[in-house]
């Protein structure tokens, strides 16, 4: 589902320039001739103690790194996505596609919010089509350009890409002037800005090209981040993997009595240990669980509680996304609550065989949904099934029961997650959690963490 709660921030740290990374150089002589000396005087005894077992015994010793063999994007990829992206401007007519720093510039540029933090300037990256020869039948290929604040255009030019133009605006300029000055695009060009820049660029575009039409990226252009490739299915399919050997090994390391705030340290160890970056946890206890991003305190767990895990973490940028509802050896988990656990597990099956190419994306939410409706619990899933998965954890395409019209196709290459979860307030909440791929001559989609054994099979059997 994706944790507002718990998740550490996605606020991105600058890079440390050069001068801070001088200086941390100097520092580091000076911060062992320290350590040395303290450990020589036996000032830290007893800390060093206690860090010692951490450092020669990992907490994790059964969870090796699980993602070493799946290469990061190439720049081939990158590169055959820009032209891809140009080629299709190119058959609707528009002029140029212009993004901030986001998950979609990470998609054609490689660049995220976290290589460079968001600010008041705008740094835009621009792809024009350039059509080789004079007919429309040439070659289209992608024309990148970077534009940047003049005074920071040296830290751009660090950033990992190539443009063919760094376009450079300086302080008192009208930086989106100064951009259309230097792509000499007719006055009455379209041009598509990315779903994510923020309003005040798409405003400030639309003024500085009062004869032409800045417009949202169209479906056209969103599907071809929306269906991903072999590539980003492998990397998918290892990090969703991973997430749920993490889940499975933090299982048999709890106990009756733990905190939540216990779990969820000991799943970060996990994730960690299985080598995923940016991951975090929702943890919830009992009925906790029914409020489906927490509720914000610190229970303990009881004999009779389910325990709920949401996990995400990032291999080579994509997105994990994993829950588990479970109960350990020695719970005792009241019929009514096990009768549940099992209509979500139903419902969830279901949902994936609904699953496939050609289908409606409102269909697999609506399958899910009936199957908890036949015993009662519709009213109780409260949320929709799954949102498509990527460089964010939440994308489009999303699993939603709405009305046919605004449903749009399930097409190969789809990566969804599949949710579904039943919430009493004040009693239980149960969610199992799988993403699933729609792949090319497949029936219907496959879980993502099949590699590990996929699907829960109990609650005791995660
Ligand atoms: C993309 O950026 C990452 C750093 O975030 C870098 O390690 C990787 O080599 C880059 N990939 C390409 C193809 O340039
Ligand atoms: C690419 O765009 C830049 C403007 O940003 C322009 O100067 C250059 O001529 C273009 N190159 C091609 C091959 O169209
Ligand atoms: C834009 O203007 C040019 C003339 O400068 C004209 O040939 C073209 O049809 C116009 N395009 C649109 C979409 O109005």
């Amino acid at each position: 589902m994706g944790q507002p709660a718990q998740v550490p921030s996605r606020t991105p740290q600058l890079e440390p320039n050069s001068k801070n990374r001088t200086r941390l150089w100097l520092l580091i002589p000076l911060l062992c001739f320290i350590s040395l000396s303290t450990l020589r005087l036996g000032l830290v005894g007893p800390l060093t103690q206690r860090s010692q077992p951490a450092s020669t015994e990992p907490a994790f010793p059964d969870l090796p790194r699980h993602c070493t063999a799946i290469p990061p994007i190439s720049s081939s990829v990158l590169e055959a996505r820009r032209n891809t992206l140009a080629k299709r401007l190119h058959q609707l007519g528009a002029a140029a596609y212009i993004a901030e720093p986001s998950s979609s510039a990470a998609y054609y540029f490689n660049v995220s919010e976290a290589h460079w933090r968001l600010s008041e300037r705008p740094l835009l990256f621009v792809v024009t089509p350039s059509v080789d020869g004079v007919s429309d039948e040439g070659d289209v290929t992608a024309n990148v350009s970077l534009l940047t604040p003049k005074f920071e255009a040296t830290r751009a030019k660090l950033l990992p890409l190539s443009p063919s133009a760094y376009i450079q605006w300086a302080e008192e300029e009208d930086p989106f002037a100064v951009l259309f000055d230097a792509l000499h695009l007719p006055s009455n060009s379209t041009v598509y800005i990315d779903g994510n820049a923020r309003f005040f660029v798409a405003d400030g575009l639309q003024r500085a090209l009062p004869r032409g039409q800045v417009q949202n990226a169209p479906p056209q252009v969103v599907e071809i981040r929306e269906r991903k490739t072999p590539e980003e299915i492998s990397i998918l399919r290892c990090a969703n993997e991973a997430t749920l050997l993490a889940i499975r090994a933090t299982h048999k390391r709890m106990h009756i009595g733990m905190h939540e705030s216990d779990a969820r340290e000991l799943v970060a160890g996990a994730l960690a240990a299985v080598g995923l970056e940016r991951a975090g946890c929702l943890t919830l206890f009992g009925e906790n669980a029914a409020l489906p991003h927490g509720s914000g305190t610190n229970r303990v767990l009881k004999k009779e509680d389910f325990a709920l895990f949401d996990c995400t973490g990032q291999l080579h940028g994509y997105w994990s996304d994993v829950t588990r509802t479970l109960a350990l050896p020695e719970s005792s988990i009241p019929d009514d609550h096990l009768a549940i656990w099992h209509h979500v597990h139903a419902a969830q099956s279901l949902a994936r065989l609904a699953t496939y190419p050609g289908a409606l994306t409102n269909h697999p939410d609506i399958v899910a949904r009936a199957r908890l409706a036949l015993d009662g619990y519709g009213p109780f899933f409260t949320h929709r099934l799954g949102h498509g998965i990527g460089l964010d954890v939440h994308e489009s395409p999303y699993l939603r029961g709405v009305p046919v019209s605004q449903a749009t196709l399930i097409q190969t290459g789809h990566t969804f997650s599949n949710e579904p979860g039943v919430y009493i307030e004040g009693k239980v909440g149960v969610r199992l959690e799988d993403c699933m791929v729609v792949e090319e001559g497949a029936s219907y989609a496959t879980f993502l963490t099949a590699g590990v054994g996929g699907a829960a099979l109990s609650p005791w059997e995660p």
